[in-house]
């Protein structure tokens, strides 16, 4: 696949983003994001899958730093010029000094099993009264392109934690969350309602907003 075009003059046209994640929901909430964006219709963009996402450890201590080693990693297989996009992002609880937060992933222990971590923390939160159970989603993506240039756009949800799971639809920690100003979890909503409203569309929104300025 052509990475790149010129647009005649100046910088390499960007066309081609390749995701640096290995998270199919996260890959696929980020591909319906840009598919509806009137950014990448302007700009013919494609976000990409990637076959060549290695395991990266999380261990920064920071989103930012976290999502900087994954595009990092798979910049470096890919051939030059090559742009990506990375995120890292979890869920920040109040009542706990906000963890999980970069730990999200592995919450309940170095297996990154997201049944179990949605279990600890409904434990760990379930005698914790109503109006302690202020969270919130934090999502970082990063877009490096060509040289290592890279942009780090952030977005943010406020909300609460249910007492139980409730809700079929998305992943992770969504059947625990019920945003501000809604009555029923992340879970509970269509992905395209979702995007609209979570810390991974609002990161997308500044993104579009940039890559629309790009060429
Ligand atoms: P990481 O960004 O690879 O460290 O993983 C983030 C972890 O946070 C995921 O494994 C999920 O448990 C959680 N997470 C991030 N975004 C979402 C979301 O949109 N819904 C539910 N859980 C999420």
């Amino acid at each position: 696949m052509k990475e790149q075009e010129t647009c005649g003059v100046g910088a390499p046209r960007l066309q081609v983003i390749h995701l640096a994640s290995g998270n199919p929901h996260k890959v696929q909430e980020l591909q319906r994001l840009a598919d509806e964006s009137p950014a990448s219709r302007l700009l013919h963009l494609s976000i990409v899958a990637s076959e060549r996402m290695p395991e990266v450890a999380e261990d920064t201590g920071t989103f930012v730093g976290n999502a900087r080693k994954k595009a990092q990693a798979l910049q470096a297989l890919l051939p030059p010029g090559a742009w990506v996009l990375a995120d890292d992002s979890g869920v920040c609880v109040e009542e706990l000094g906000g963890a999980p937060g970069v730990e999200s992933a592995y919450f309940a222990g170095p297996q990154h099993d997201s049944a179990a971590n949605l279990r600890k923390l409904t434990e760990v939160m379930r005698d914790v009264p109503a109006g302690r159970r202020a969270a919130y989603f934090f999502c970082v993506l990063i877009l490096r392109g060509p040289g290592g240039a890279e942009q780090i756009f952030e977005g943010r949800c406020d909300g609460t934690l249910a007492p139980e799971p409730v809700g079929g639809a998305g992943f992770g920690y969504d059947p625990l969350f019920i945003p501000t100003g809604y009555e029923c979890t992340y879970a509970q909503l269509s992905e395209v309602e979702k995007n609209k409203i979570s810390h991974r569309g609002r990161a997308w929104l500044i993104l579009a907003d940039y890559l629309s300025k790009l060429n």
